[in-house]
């Protein structure tokens, strides 16, 4: 029981907050902690639900050493089980696939239903009684919930609904209607890093001036309130950066939200520059909003959103799964431990199509590694720094990464609520935890989790 858990000792831990143990991005014994402590108790993006459009579909979620099977139910529900045969343990599918007859282990041939229930044992006769229980030869069940056009497994079955581990993220996604979209792009990269490495590379814009000096533009970053304003230059700047974003990230900023602020270059707008950004904003809101719903896509009004704050804000589901929303479209990210010193990162452009007209079955992605010449200039400038920064972790004279307090809390909080795993503490300990790092990952401040 929850309550008589007491916390366990954690290596390397975080003992002053802005100060990150280089250890944890490579010993051995701290990533086996992860495998046991955090990994099987989080709620995991296993999917998208593309990837399984039809009753029946199946497709293998791996992570660490654990392999699951996630099928599309009859009535168009989710279900998942653990991926190995109730006779010698052998996987029962890999990759992806329809599952209408049911499975077939191919070692002995033992059958079971799409639901994971025991069809047939091949040769029955030769076990004992004790070994054919019923319900010991069914597959082994794991939770599996549906959020976001994505279905989650968790392997605790003692842990909270998903919706409540994601919150205030899913609530938030929920009002900018994450579920309409759908993937036009999907990437994998393999990173020679700790899976923790890569995903701080991505939370905080500290590193955007130096990494990015194409987005420093001074419409959306860095702005000098005494600069002289120009309307023309600003409108010509703004566009300039949706470009470099849409371009440099395949599509994060979609290419027709491009097209529609270039449809805008010549409108009016008021001399005065806090009005006139106003304007620019709200105009070109309104016009992605329209163009969409136009075209009959589930979308949502941007300019609601924006009077609500929830509007180009980026959000991170603790672990390992991202959201960035930009207009009507958006980038998605998933990490996963290949190793203590490599993650396996999916990218996903995502956007919305007018209902009927969605696209089929995303294919999965060929694996690049990250010096690959085919990734788009922003993820080729992020993925230049992590095999440095890895190697540079070893180095005899580095002991410990030291946080911004400023602009690298969303960091701390991270780290903080995994330690807050490896301490194995209760759900209702980690709740704030959970909280706190579900959110804007950007200049967050260090905040107390409680623990
Ligand atoms: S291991 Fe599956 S039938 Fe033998
Ligand atoms: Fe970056």
């Amino acid at each position: 029981m929850e309550e008589k858990r007491s916390a366990l000792p954690v290596p390397y831990a975080m003992e002053l907050p802005d100060r990150v143990r280089k250890e944890r991005y490579f010993d051995p014994d701290f990533y086996a902690m992860e495998a046991e402590l955090l990994w099987p108790r989080v709620w995991q993006m296993a999917c998208r639900l593309e990837e399984i459009p039809e009753a029946h579909d199946f497709v293998e979620y791996e992570f660490l050493d654990q392999s699951i099977v996630v099928v599309r139910t009859d009535d168009m529900g989710v279900t998942a089980f653990q991926n190995a045969c109730r006779h010698r343990g052998v996987k029962i599918v890999e990759g992806c696939g329809s599952c209408e007859r049911g499975f077939q282990c191919p070692f002995h041939g033992w059958r079971y239903g799409p639901d994971g229930t025991n069809a047939g044992v091949t040769q029955r006769r030769t076990f004992a009684e004790h070994n054919l229980a019923p319900d010991d030869l069914n597959l082994v069940p794991v939770r599996c919930e549906v959020w976001g056009g994505c279905a989650w497994i968790n392997l605790d079955h003692e842990a909270p609904p998903m919706r409540d581990c994601l919150e205030p993220a899913a609530s938030m996604l929920d009002a900018w209607k994450v579920e309409s979209l759908r993937t036009e792009l999907w990437f994998a990269a393999r990173l020679p890093v700790n899976w923790k490495l890569a995903i701080e590379a991505f939370v905080e814009m500290y590193h955007v001036v130096q990494t990015h000096p194409q987005l420093v533009i001074p419409t959306r970053f860095g702005r000098r309130d005494d600069a002289p304003f120009d309307r023309r230059a600003f409108v010509d700047a703004d566009i300039q950066y949706l470009r470099a974003m849409s371009e440099g990230m395949a599509g994060m900023v979609h290419a027709n939200d491009v097209r529609i602020a270039e449809g805008l270059r010549e409108m009016e707008l008021p001399a005065d520059p806090t009005q006139a950004m106003a304007t620019w904003n709200r105009t070109l809101n309104d016009a992605v909003t329209k163009w969409h719903r136009d075209a009959g896509a589930d979308m949502p009004d941007l300019e609601e959103l924006d009077a609500r704050g929830i509007n180009l804000t980026f959000f991170h589901c603790f672990p390992h799964y991202f959201v960035l929303p930009m207009y009507s479209s958006a980038s998605s990210y998933r990490f996963r431990p290949l190793g203590p010193e490599e993650t396996l990162m999916e990218i996903w452009s995502l956007t919305r199509f007018p209902e009927g007209r969605e696209p089929g079955r995303p294919t999965p992605p060929e694996v690049w590694e990250c010096d690959d010449p085919r990734w788009p200039p922003i993820p080729t400038q992020d993925f230049s720094n992590l095999p440095r920064q890895q190697r540079g972790l070893h180095a005899k004279g580095f002991e410990y990464m030291r946080l911004s307090r400023g602009l690298e809390g969303h960091i701390s909080n991270f780290e903080r609520t995994v330690d807050g795993f490896l301490a194995d503490l209760p759900y209702e300990r980690l709740h704030r935890a959970l909280q706190s790092v579900n959110v804007y990952p950007f200049e967050q401040p260090i905040l107390d989790l409680g623990f």
